[in-house]
């Protein structure tokens, strides 16, 4: 394949070595003539392990040149890959003026190619911006619309400087971004010899992913930093607890917890966080991130009452009231504060968790609730049906498999929320489906 890579930078560089070492004819381009000149020299002007040896013998072998002509580079490739710049603007958004003239630049060297040509986005780019700027800007400057002899695919890449050659041979997974019913033939054959799965995602998921990752990096760094302090103050080898705790693959390093939903709770998670936290300010310890844990977590049962709230004041079916389905255990729920949010702002409400018996409820259990929702059994009732005849909004929470069914028929012009997740809902016939995080 005759590959162009617009921007010459820290990644463009590195793809321009591995993509030439796939056996891709390819193209540097960058606005730097001095990037240009070195590399056309077989020089990296970027210092990474492996990149001199990489990009000295890509020149030597014919497969790499370089270029500031914009429209030569467009004519001799079948497709560009853009790795510009995308720094912070002031505000802290993202500055995409370069991938803007980048694209207006290829779009007008397409407009004068008599062949298809395709663009494929590395940089990275908040999700939507395909869609809503670029892909309108690429089409306005080339002439031409997508799917007729252009195409345009969004390949976010997850090198990391320092070890940036050898991610790009074994990444964990290609990810291309794609119109829907284009399978990418293009980009699967360019990385036919990388051995990684392949995903296809819509273009915004493809965006989204490459930004969350970085944040989700950011998280666990932060997290790390964060409560290895709180530790170490306390006299514990941090790095060996960390360690440890990464053994757990089940819960601690896995997907468990990763899926948007509703709000955590229960008799653990927020006692042990109060804990954590009390430990650092025992210490005097500012501990930024985990100190809004529990103001986040409320934020989203805020979100939720607010949805509701959005209807006005209608009778409300609430479908999970547990912390969690399986179990009747309240203490903490945070389906109990959004039930509670409810009634203190006069909200009629029927709950129905098939687990909750109140009459059974013992122990520290029977006295959260008792404090909470004094006269929750008049608010429970015994069936999907009950919970939904007469009301206008439902949330569904939690709800057993043996009740879906009943829970689905019995839906009927309702508002419904999602805090769930549940499969067929969202296309379940007259409702008006609200799902809060998908
Ligand atoms: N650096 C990393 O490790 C890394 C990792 C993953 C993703 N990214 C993303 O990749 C993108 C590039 O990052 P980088 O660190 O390589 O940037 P960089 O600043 O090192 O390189 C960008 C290059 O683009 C060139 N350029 C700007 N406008 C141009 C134009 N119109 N035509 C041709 N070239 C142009 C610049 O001269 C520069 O050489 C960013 O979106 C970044 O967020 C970077």
């Amino acid at each position: 394949m005759r590959i162009s890579v617009f921007g010459i930078g820290y990644v463009g560089v590195v793809s321009c070595g591995c993509l030439a070492e796939l056996g891709h004819q390819v193209t540097g381009v960058d606005i730097s003539p001095e990037k240009v000149a070195l590399l056309a020299a077989g020089r990296s002007p970027i210092v990474e392990e492996a990149i001199d040896t990489l990009i000295a013998g890509a020149v030597r072998q014919g497969r790499l040149t370089a270029t500031g002509d914009v429209a030569a580079a467009v004519m001799g490739t079948d497709v560009s890959f853009i790795s510009v710049g995308t720094p912070s603007a002031a505000d802290g958004s993202v500055a995409l003026g370069a991938v803007d003239s980048v694209i207006a630049a290829i779009g007008s060297a397409i407009r004068a190619k008599p062949g298809p040509h395709a663009v494929v986005m590395r940089s990275t780019v908040p999700p939507g911006t395909a869609e809503d700027r670029i892909i309108p800007l690429l089409e306005q400057a080339s002439g031409r619309r997508l799917g007729d002899g252009l195409a345009y695919y969004s390949n976010p890449e997850f090198l990391r400087e320092g070890s940036s050659v050898r991610d790009f041979r074994a990444p964990p997974f290609t990810l291309i971004g794609a119109p829907a019913g284009d399978d990418a033939p293009l980009l699967r054959e360019i990385y036919a010899a990388i051995d990684a799965p392949v995903h296809i995602a819509p273009i915004r998921v493809a965006e989204s992913v490459k930004h969350i990752s970085n944040v989700f990096h950011a998280v666990k760094l932060t997290f790390a930093n964060e409560a290895g302090a709180i530790l170490a103050a306390h006299g514990v080898d941090a790095r060996d607890a960390l360690r440890l705790l990464c053994e757990d693959r089940v819960l601690n390093i896995s997907p468990a917890y990763l899926r948007p939903g509703f709000a955590f709770g229960g008799s653990c998670l927020p006692k042990d966080v109060r804990s954590f936290l009390a430990l650092a300010d025992e210490k005097g310890l500012a501990a930024p991130m985990l100190k809004n844990l529990l103001p986040a977590n409320q934020a989203i049962i805020d979100r939720t009452f607010l949805a509701v709230a959005a209807h006005g004041r209608q009778p409300v079916a609430l479908f999970g009231l547990a912390f969690k389905q399986g179990t009747d255990d309240l203490r903490e729920s945070p389906f109990v504060l959004l039930a509670e949010k409810l009634l203190g702002r006069g909200y009629d409400l029927r709950i129905y968790d098939r687990f909750v018996q109140v009459a059974t409820l013992m122990g520290s259990n029977r006295s959260y609730i008792d404090r909470e929702i004094p006269h929750l059994e008049r608010l429970m009732v015994d069936s999907p049906d009950a919970a939904l005849s007469g009301t206008k909004i439902a949330i569904v929470g939690h709800v057993a498999p043996e009740d879906r069914p009943a829970l689905f028929a019995a839906l009927n012009g309702h508002a419904v929320i999602d805090l769930a997740g549940l499969a067929g809902l969202r296309d379940h016939p007259g409702i008006a489906y609200e799902g809060l995080c998908w």
